[in-house]
Protein backbone atom coordinates (compact mmCIF):
# COMPACT_ATOMS: atom_id res chain seq x y z
CA UNK A 1 0.00 0.00 0.00
CA UNK A 2 1.41 3.95 -0.67
CA UNK A 3 1.33 6.13 1.74
CA UNK A 4 -1.67 8.32 1.82
CA UNK A 5 -3.22 11.34 3.52
CA UNK A 6 -7.09 11.61 3.21
CA UNK A 7 -8.96 14.20 3.56
CA UNK A 8 -13.18 13.97 4.05
CA UNK A 9 -14.36 17.16 5.36
CA UNK A 10 -17.83 17.20 3.75
CA UNK A 11 -20.57 16.74 6.62
CA UNK A 12 -23.42 14.14 5.39
CA UNK A 13 -26.90 14.57 5.97
CA UNK A 14 -28.51 11.25 4.17
CA UNK A 15 -32.46 10.00 4.12
CA UNK A 16 -36.06 10.79 2.94
CA UNK A 17 -36.93 14.19 3.40
CA UNK A 18 -33.37 15.65 4.52
CA UNK A 19 -33.89 18.26 1.88
CA UNK A 20 -36.52 19.74 4.09
CA UNK A 21 -33.61 20.68 6.27
CA UNK A 22 -31.45 22.85 3.80
CA UNK A 23 -32.79 25.99 4.73
CA UNK A 24 -31.25 25.42 8.68
CA UNK A 25 -28.37 23.95 7.69
CA UNK A 26 -27.59 26.81 5.22
CA UNK A 27 -28.56 29.29 7.95
CA UNK A 28 -25.67 28.12 9.56
CA UNK A 29 -23.23 29.63 7.28
CA UNK A 30 -24.78 32.58 5.37
CA UNK A 31 -27.50 35.11 4.96
CA UNK A 32 -27.59 35.02 1.56
CA UNK A 33 -26.82 33.11 -1.22
CA UNK A 34 -26.79 32.18 -4.99
CA UNK A 35 -28.67 29.04 -5.54
CA UNK A 36 -27.41 27.10 -8.69
CA UNK A 37 -29.67 24.95 -10.55
CA UNK A 38 -29.04 23.59 -14.20
CA UNK A 39 -32.29 24.99 -16.77
CA UNK A 40 -35.17 22.55 -16.53
CA UNK A 41 -35.29 19.85 -14.15
CA UNK A 42 -35.80 21.47 -10.74
CA UNK A 43 -38.56 23.68 -11.35
CA UNK A 44 -40.72 20.61 -13.24
CA UNK A 45 -39.40 17.85 -10.59
CA UNK A 46 -40.45 20.49 -7.58
CA UNK A 47 -37.40 20.04 -6.35
CA UNK A 48 -36.65 23.85 -6.20
CA UNK A 49 -39.65 24.55 -4.99
CA UNK A 50 -38.66 22.45 -1.57
CA UNK A 51 -35.54 24.45 -1.27
CA UNK A 52 -36.75 27.71 -1.79
CA UNK A 53 -39.63 27.27 0.63
CA UNK A 54 -36.92 25.45 3.05
CA UNK A 55 -34.79 28.65 2.65
CA UNK A 56 -37.81 31.00 3.15
CA UNK A 57 -38.50 29.50 6.63
CA UNK A 58 -34.87 29.66 7.87
CA UNK A 59 -35.08 33.41 6.54
CA UNK A 60 -31.55 32.78 3.79
CA UNK A 61 -32.42 35.23 1.21
CA UNK A 62 -31.24 33.82 -2.62
CA UNK A 63 -30.61 34.81 -5.86
CA UNK A 64 -31.44 31.86 -8.18
CA UNK A 65 -28.95 31.05 -10.98
CA UNK A 66 -30.78 28.65 -13.28
CA UNK A 67 -28.83 28.51 -16.02
CA UNK A 68 -26.05 25.54 -15.86
CA UNK A 69 -26.22 23.49 -18.79
CA UNK A 70 -24.95 19.91 -18.97
CA UNK A 71 -21.22 19.77 -19.50
CA UNK A 72 -20.71 23.25 -17.76
CA UNK A 73 -19.39 25.99 -19.58
CA UNK A 74 -17.11 29.00 -18.33
CA UNK A 75 -18.61 31.37 -19.81
CA UNK A 76 -21.89 30.55 -18.04
CA UNK A 77 -19.84 30.28 -14.74
CA UNK A 78 -17.92 33.89 -15.10
CA UNK A 79 -21.18 35.29 -15.13
CA UNK A 80 -22.43 33.82 -12.00
CA UNK A 81 -19.56 34.12 -10.56
CA UNK A 82 -19.76 38.42 -11.82
CA UNK A 83 -23.49 38.28 -10.38
CA UNK A 84 -22.17 36.16 -7.18
CA UNK A 85 -19.94 38.89 -5.96
CA UNK A 86 -22.27 42.15 -7.25
CA UNK A 87 -24.69 40.32 -4.99
CA UNK A 88 -22.76 39.36 -2.18
CA UNK A 89 -23.38 36.28 -1.78
CA UNK A 90 -21.57 34.63 0.92
CA UNK A 91 -22.33 30.92 0.28
CA UNK A 92 -22.94 28.91 -3.36
CA UNK A 93 -25.67 26.23 -2.84
CA UNK A 94 -26.12 23.72 -5.59
CA UNK A 95 -29.15 21.97 -6.24
CA UNK A 96 -29.10 19.56 -9.21
CA UNK A 97 -26.66 16.74 -10.88
CA UNK A 98 -23.16 16.77 -11.75
CA UNK A 99 -23.14 19.62 -13.68
CA UNK A 100 -25.04 22.45 -11.27
CA UNK A 101 -22.47 21.25 -8.64
CA UNK A 102 -19.58 21.49 -10.74
CA UNK A 103 -20.48 24.56 -11.72
CA UNK A 104 -20.90 26.02 -7.94
CA UNK A 105 -17.70 24.56 -7.21
CA UNK A 106 -16.25 27.12 -10.37
CA UNK A 107 -18.69 29.90 -9.44
CA UNK A 108 -17.41 29.52 -5.76
CA UNK A 109 -13.45 29.71 -7.05
CA UNK A 110 -14.89 33.08 -9.65
CA UNK A 111 -17.00 34.88 -7.39
CA UNK A 112 -13.80 35.48 -4.80
CA UNK A 113 -10.89 35.61 -6.96
CA UNK A 114 -12.85 37.82 -10.11
CA UNK A 115 -10.31 35.34 -12.23
CA UNK A 116 -12.34 33.48 -15.16
CA UNK A 117 -12.79 29.79 -14.64
CA UNK A 118 -10.98 29.09 -18.14
CA UNK A 119 -7.45 30.28 -16.57
CA UNK A 120 -8.03 27.23 -13.88
CA UNK A 121 -8.81 24.27 -16.45
CA UNK A 122 -5.29 22.00 -16.81
CA UNK A 123 -4.85 21.58 -20.31
CA UNK A 124 -5.57 25.14 -21.48
CA UNK A 125 -2.97 27.05 -23.83
CA UNK A 126 -2.61 29.73 -21.50
CA UNK A 127 -1.05 27.72 -18.86
CA UNK A 128 -1.99 30.25 -16.02
CA UNK A 129 -3.39 26.85 -14.24
CA UNK A 130 -0.06 26.00 -13.33
CA UNK A 131 -0.22 28.40 -10.63
CA UNK A 132 -3.48 28.41 -9.58
CA UNK A 133 -4.55 25.01 -8.98
CA UNK A 134 -4.86 24.11 -6.47
CA UNK A 135 -8.15 25.99 -5.71
CA UNK A 136 -6.71 26.94 -2.08
CA UNK A 137 -10.09 29.78 -1.32
CA UNK A 138 -13.48 29.94 -2.69
CA UNK A 139 -16.84 30.66 -1.29
CA UNK A 140 -18.19 28.44 1.32
CA UNK A 141 -20.48 25.31 -1.12
CA UNK A 142 -23.30 23.52 0.07
CA UNK A 143 -24.77 20.24 -2.11
CA UNK A 144 -27.95 18.90 -2.66
CA UNK A 145 -27.74 16.37 -5.90
CA UNK A 146 -30.14 15.27 -7.78
CA UNK A 147 -28.91 12.20 -9.88
CA UNK A 148 -26.14 9.72 -8.34
CA UNK A 149 -23.57 10.24 -11.00
CA UNK A 150 -20.71 12.12 -10.30
CA UNK A 151 -19.85 12.21 -6.26
CA UNK A 152 -19.05 16.04 -7.01
CA UNK A 153 -21.26 16.05 -4.17
CA UNK A 154 -19.02 15.38 -1.20
CA UNK A 155 -15.54 15.69 -3.17
CA UNK A 156 -13.30 18.68 -3.97
CA UNK A 157 -12.78 18.66 -8.05
CA UNK A 158 -15.21 19.93 -10.68
CA UNK A 159 -15.00 19.81 -14.17
CA UNK A 160 -15.85 22.50 -16.89
CA UNK A 161 -15.98 23.13 -20.66
CA UNK A 162 -14.52 25.76 -22.44
CA UNK A 163 -17.04 25.46 -25.15
CA UNK A 164 -14.84 27.81 -27.20
CA UNK A 165 -11.84 25.77 -27.12
CA UNK A 166 -13.36 22.87 -27.00
CA UNK A 167 -11.13 22.10 -23.66
CA UNK A 168 -13.12 20.31 -20.84
CA UNK A 169 -10.86 19.31 -17.98
CA UNK A 170 -10.46 19.51 -13.77
CA UNK A 171 -10.33 22.08 -11.20
CA UNK A 172 -9.41 20.86 -8.09
CA UNK A 173 -8.34 21.87 -4.82
CA UNK A 174 -9.07 21.88 -0.68
CA UNK A 175 -11.60 25.00 -1.04
CA UNK A 176 -13.68 23.33 -2.64
CA UNK A 177 -15.73 20.08 -0.68
CA UNK A 178 -18.66 21.10 -0.11
CA UNK A 179 -19.30 21.97 3.37
CA UNK A 180 -22.48 19.71 3.69
CA UNK A 181 -23.95 17.24 1.12
CA UNK A 182 -27.57 16.69 1.66
CA UNK A 183 -28.48 13.77 0.09
CA UNK A 184 -32.28 12.79 -0.28
CA UNK A 185 -32.66 9.83 -2.80
CA UNK A 186 -36.14 10.76 -3.43
CA UNK A 187 -34.90 13.46 -5.20
CA UNK A 188 -33.46 11.25 -7.56
CA UNK A 189 -37.00 9.44 -8.49
CA UNK A 190 -37.75 11.59 -11.05
CA UNK A 191 -34.41 10.82 -12.80
CA UNK A 192 -35.15 9.33 -16.34
CA UNK A 193 -33.92 5.81 -17.34
CA UNK A 194 -31.58 7.01 -20.01
CA UNK A 195 -29.52 9.24 -16.99
CA UNK A 196 -29.82 6.68 -14.38
CA UNK A 197 -27.93 4.22 -16.11
CA UNK A 198 -25.65 6.71 -17.38
CA UNK A 199 -24.93 7.64 -13.64
CA UNK A 200 -24.50 4.11 -12.58
CA UNK A 201 -22.12 3.57 -15.88
CA UNK A 202 -20.11 6.81 -14.29
CA UNK A 203 -19.73 5.30 -10.43
CA UNK A 204 -18.62 1.74 -11.80
CA UNK A 205 -16.08 3.76 -13.46
CA UNK A 206 -14.55 6.23 -10.68
CA UNK A 207 -14.16 2.77 -9.36
CA UNK A 208 -12.48 0.93 -12.34
CA UNK A 209 -10.06 3.43 -12.62
CA UNK A 210 -7.89 3.39 -9.88
CA UNK A 211 -8.68 -0.80 -9.54
CA UNK A 212 -6.91 -0.96 -12.69
CA UNK A 213 -4.18 1.27 -12.79
CA UNK A 214 -3.32 1.98 -9.40
CA UNK A 215 -1.28 0.10 -6.92
CA UNK A 216 -2.17 -3.76 -6.31
CA UNK A 217 -1.40 -3.84 -3.12
CA UNK A 218 -3.94 -2.32 -1.60
CA UNK A 219 -6.25 -5.34 -0.53
CA UNK A 220 -8.64 -2.34 1.72
CA UNK A 221 -9.06 -0.46 -1.03
CA UNK A 222 -9.44 -3.53 -3.68
CA UNK A 223 -12.39 -5.09 -1.39
CA UNK A 224 -14.25 -1.49 -0.77
CA UNK A 225 -14.24 -0.64 -4.60
CA UNK A 226 -15.70 -4.37 -5.07
CA UNK A 227 -18.30 -3.59 -3.11
CA UNK A 228 -19.39 -0.34 -4.28
CA UNK A 229 -19.30 -1.92 -7.93
CA UNK A 230 -21.82 -4.82 -7.02
CA UNK A 231 -24.21 -2.14 -5.47
CA UNK A 232 -24.21 -0.16 -8.69
CA UNK A 233 -24.57 -2.82 -10.54
CA UNK A 234 -27.34 -4.55 -8.58
CA UNK A 235 -29.19 -1.52 -7.67
CA UNK A 236 -29.34 0.34 -11.15
CA UNK A 237 -31.32 -2.02 -12.98
CA UNK A 238 -33.80 -1.80 -10.10
CA UNK A 239 -34.02 1.62 -10.41
CA UNK A 240 -34.54 1.79 -13.89
CA UNK A 241 -36.83 -0.74 -14.01
CA UNK A 242 -38.76 0.76 -10.55
CA UNK A 243 -37.87 4.86 -10.58
CA UNK A 244 -39.54 5.19 -7.23
CA UNK A 245 -38.19 1.86 -5.72
CA UNK A 246 -36.42 4.20 -2.35
CA UNK A 247 -33.65 1.29 -1.71
CA UNK A 248 -32.44 1.65 -5.13
CA UNK A 249 -32.23 5.07 -5.30
CA UNK A 250 -31.02 5.31 -1.67
CA UNK A 251 -28.66 2.25 -2.56
CA UNK A 252 -27.53 4.55 -5.98
CA UNK A 253 -26.62 7.71 -4.53
CA UNK A 254 -24.48 6.22 -1.56
CA UNK A 255 -22.86 4.31 -3.94
CA UNK A 256 -21.80 7.19 -6.39
CA UNK A 257 -20.75 9.20 -3.30
CA UNK A 258 -18.46 7.14 -1.69
CA UNK A 259 -17.28 6.47 -5.28
CA UNK A 260 -15.05 9.40 -5.55
CA UNK A 261 -15.07 10.76 -2.45
CA UNK A 262 -11.09 9.60 -2.07
CA UNK A 263 -11.03 6.51 0.23
CA UNK A 264 -11.05 3.68 -2.61
CA UNK A 265 -8.04 5.31 -4.54
CA UNK A 266 -5.94 7.16 -0.80
CA UNK A 267 -3.26 4.43 -0.68
CA UNK A 268 -3.44 2.72 -4.18
CA UNK A 269 -3.53 5.63 -6.37
CA UNK A 270 -3.75 5.18 -9.71
CA UNK A 271 -5.16 7.67 -12.94
CA UNK A 272 -8.03 8.29 -15.00
CA UNK A 273 -7.30 7.31 -18.74
CA UNK A 274 -11.33 6.71 -19.26
CA UNK A 275 -12.23 9.62 -18.10
CA UNK A 276 -9.39 11.66 -20.05
CA UNK A 277 -10.81 9.94 -23.60
CA UNK A 278 -14.36 10.88 -22.33
CA UNK A 279 -13.99 14.41 -21.84
CA UNK A 280 -12.86 15.33 -25.11
CA UNK A 281 -15.99 13.53 -26.67
CA UNK A 282 -18.10 15.23 -24.26
CA UNK A 283 -16.07 18.76 -25.01
CA UNK A 284 -16.49 18.65 -28.67
CA UNK A 285 -19.94 16.99 -29.05
CA UNK A 286 -21.60 17.84 -25.79
CA UNK A 287 -22.46 13.93 -24.77
CA UNK A 288 -23.66 12.46 -21.56
CA UNK A 289 -20.29 11.94 -19.49
CA UNK A 290 -21.74 8.76 -18.24
CA UNK A 291 -22.87 7.18 -21.54
CA UNK A 292 -19.24 8.45 -23.43
CA UNK A 293 -17.82 6.07 -20.76
CA UNK A 294 -20.34 3.32 -21.34
CA UNK A 295 -19.36 3.16 -24.48
CA UNK A 296 -15.51 3.47 -24.09
CA UNK A 297 -14.99 1.22 -21.81
CA UNK A 298 -14.97 -2.20 -22.85
CA UNK A 299 -12.64 -1.35 -25.85
CA UNK A 300 -10.55 0.26 -22.80
CA UNK A 301 -11.20 -3.46 -21.29
CA UNK A 302 -9.85 -5.34 -24.33
CA UNK A 303 -7.19 -3.17 -25.68
CA UNK A 304 -5.33 -2.07 -23.19
CA UNK A 305 -6.28 -3.41 -19.40
CA UNK A 306 -6.35 -6.90 -20.88
CA UNK A 307 -3.51 -7.13 -22.38
CA UNK A 308 -1.22 -5.45 -19.31
CA UNK A 309 -2.93 -6.52 -16.04
CA UNK A 310 -5.07 -9.47 -17.11
CA UNK A 311 -5.29 -10.84 -13.91
CA UNK A 312 -6.99 -7.32 -12.32
CA UNK A 313 -10.03 -7.83 -14.85
CA UNK A 314 -10.17 -11.65 -14.08
CA UNK A 315 -9.95 -10.77 -9.95
CA UNK A 316 -12.79 -7.80 -10.53
CA UNK A 317 -15.25 -11.01 -13.08
CA UNK A 318 -14.59 -12.74 -10.06
CA UNK A 319 -15.43 -11.13 -7.13
CA UNK A 320 -17.94 -8.48 -8.85
CA UNK A 321 -19.52 -10.36 -11.62
CA UNK A 322 -19.05 -13.98 -9.62
CA UNK A 323 -17.30 -15.58 -12.50
CA UNK A 324 -16.08 -18.97 -12.14
CA UNK A 325 -13.07 -19.39 -14.25
CA UNK A 326 -9.62 -20.03 -12.72
CA UNK A 327 -7.47 -19.07 -15.92
CA UNK A 328 -6.99 -15.05 -15.79
CA UNK A 329 -6.78 -14.59 -19.90
CA UNK A 330 -10.64 -16.58 -19.83
CA UNK A 331 -11.95 -14.66 -16.92
CA UNK A 332 -10.95 -11.46 -18.09
CA UNK A 333 -12.47 -12.45 -21.57
CA UNK A 334 -15.61 -13.47 -19.49
CA UNK A 335 -15.79 -9.94 -17.49
CA UNK A 336 -15.59 -7.75 -20.50
CA UNK A 337 -19.03 -9.56 -21.64
CA UNK A 338 -20.27 -9.67 -18.46
CA UNK A 339 -19.88 -5.57 -18.21
CA UNK A 340 -21.61 -5.80 -21.85
CA UNK A 341 -24.39 -7.59 -20.29
CA UNK A 342 -24.96 -5.19 -17.95
CA UNK A 343 -24.64 -1.99 -20.09
CA UNK A 344 -27.42 -3.48 -22.21
CA UNK A 345 -29.43 -4.44 -19.40
CA UNK A 346 -29.59 -0.90 -17.90
CA UNK A 347 -29.35 1.03 -21.39
CA UNK A 348 -26.07 2.70 -21.84
CA UNK A 349 -24.61 1.00 -23.92
CA UNK A 350 -23.79 1.79 -27.95
CA UNK A 351 -21.03 2.97 -30.37
CA UNK A 352 -19.94 6.25 -30.88
CA UNK A 353 -21.37 6.61 -34.51
CA UNK A 354 -24.74 6.44 -32.85
CA UNK A 355 -23.82 9.19 -30.48
CA UNK A 356 -23.54 11.59 -33.95
CA UNK A 357 -20.05 11.62 -33.55
CA UNK A 358 -18.19 11.92 -36.94
CA UNK A 359 -15.30 9.19 -37.48
CA UNK A 360 -12.94 12.24 -39.39
CA UNK A 361 -13.14 13.87 -36.00
CA UNK A 362 -11.60 11.35 -34.45
CA UNK A 363 -7.75 11.58 -34.56
CA UNK A 364 -8.12 15.16 -33.62
CA UNK A 365 -9.65 14.36 -30.51
CA UNK A 366 -7.04 11.66 -29.55
CA UNK A 367 -4.46 14.33 -30.15
CA UNK A 368 -6.61 16.66 -28.04
CA UNK A 369 -7.17 13.99 -25.10
CA UNK A 370 -3.34 14.02 -24.58
CA UNK A 371 -2.78 17.71 -24.81
CA UNK A 372 -5.09 18.72 -22.34
CA UNK A 373 -5.21 15.93 -20.20
CA UNK A 374 -1.28 14.15 -20.58
CA UNK A 375 1.98 14.32 -19.38
CA UNK A 376 4.45 14.68 -21.76
CA UNK A 377 2.50 13.49 -24.69
CA UNK A 378 1.67 10.59 -23.19
CA UNK A 379 -2.06 9.66 -20.94
CA UNK A 380 -0.80 7.36 -18.05
CA UNK A 381 -2.76 4.39 -17.65
CA UNK A 382 -1.70 0.92 -16.84
CA UNK A 383 0.81 2.29 -19.32
CA UNK A 384 1.67 5.20 -21.45
CA UNK A 385 -0.75 5.79 -24.14
CA UNK A 386 -0.26 7.87 -27.03
CA UNK A 387 -2.25 9.62 -28.98
CA UNK A 388 -2.32 6.55 -31.72
CA UNK A 389 -3.31 4.35 -28.85
CA UNK A 390 -6.55 6.87 -27.35
CA UNK A 391 -7.44 6.79 -31.49
CA UNK A 392 -7.40 2.74 -31.38
CA UNK A 393 -9.78 2.44 -28.61
CA UNK A 394 -12.17 5.43 -30.39
CA UNK A 395 -11.88 3.48 -33.42
CA UNK A 396 -12.96 0.45 -31.67
CA UNK A 397 -16.15 2.02 -30.28
CA UNK A 398 -17.53 3.76 -33.36
CA UNK A 399 -19.77 0.89 -34.90
O1 LIG B 1 -29.94 20.39 -16.30
P1 LIG B 1 -31.24 20.01 -15.68
O2 LIG B 1 -32.42 20.70 -16.24
O3 LIG B 1 -31.17 20.09 -14.16
O4 LIG B 1 -31.50 18.43 -16.04
C1 LIG B 1 -30.52 17.44 -15.82
C2 LIG B 1 -29.71 17.14 -17.09
O5 LIG B 1 -30.51 17.30 -18.23
C3 LIG B 1 -31.18 16.10 -15.55
N1 LIG B 1 -31.53 15.85 -14.15
C4 LIG B 1 -30.75 15.99 -13.05
N2 LIG B 1 -31.43 15.60 -11.95
C5 LIG B 1 -32.67 15.25 -12.35
C6 LIG B 1 -32.73 15.39 -13.75
N3 LIG B 1 -33.86 15.12 -14.45
C7 LIG B 1 -34.93 14.69 -13.76
N4 LIG B 1 -34.93 14.50 -12.43
C8 LIG B 1 -33.83 14.77 -11.69
N5 LIG B 1 -33.84 14.56 -10.35
O6 LIG B 1 -30.19 15.16 -15.91
C9 LIG B 1 -29.38 15.68 -16.96
C10 LIG B 1 -27.92 15.40 -16.66
O7 LIG B 1 -27.52 16.18 -15.55
P2 LIG B 1 -25.96 16.44 -15.27
O8 LIG B 1 -25.84 17.21 -14.03
O9 LIG B 1 -25.30 16.97 -16.49
O10 LIG B 1 -25.42 14.91 -15.09
P3 LIG B 1 -24.31 14.28 -14.18
O11 LIG B 1 -24.71 14.26 -12.75
O12 LIG B 1 -23.98 13.00 -14.81
O13 LIG B 1 -23.06 15.29 -14.29
C11 LIG B 1 -22.24 15.27 -15.42
C12 LIG B 1 -21.12 16.29 -15.31
O14 LIG B 1 -20.27 16.01 -14.17
C13 LIG B 1 -18.91 15.87 -14.61
C14 LIG B 1 -19.08 15.37 -16.03
O15 LIG B 1 -17.91 15.51 -16.80
C15 LIG B 1 -20.22 16.22 -16.53
O16 LIG B 1 -19.77 17.51 -16.92
N6 LIG B 1 -18.16 15.03 -13.67
C16 LIG B 1 -17.86 15.53 -12.44
C17 LIG B 1 -17.09 14.84 -11.51
C18 LIG B 1 -16.77 15.39 -10.17
N7 LIG B 1 -17.01 16.63 -9.89
O17 LIG B 1 -16.25 14.70 -9.31
C19 LIG B 1 -16.55 13.53 -11.81
C20 LIG B 1 -17.17 12.88 -12.99
O18 LIG B 1 -16.30 11.91 -13.48
C21 LIG B 1 -17.59 13.77 -14.10
O19 LIG B 1 -16.51 14.04 -14.99
ZN1 LIG C 1 -17.05 10.28 -14.18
Amino acid sequence: MLNFSLSMPTAIRFGKGEVNQVGEIVAEYAKKVLLVTGRSSTKKTGSLNKVTSSLDKAGVAYVLFDRIEPNPRATTIDEAGRIAKEENCELILALGGGSAMDAAKAIATVALSGRPIHEYIRGNKTGKWKELLPIKEALPIITVPTLAATGSEANSGAVITNWETKEKSGIGGPALFPKVAILDPELTYTVPANYTADGAADMFTHLYEGYMTGDENANVQDEITEGLMRNAIIYAPKAVANPENYDARAHLLWTSTLALIGLANAGRGGTFPVHAIEHTLSAHYDISHGRGLAILTPAYFELVVKQDRPHRLARLGRNVFRIQEDNDDKAANETIKALIHWYKEIGSYGTLSELGIKREDLRMMAEETVRVSGVDGYLNATRKLSADDILKIYEACFE
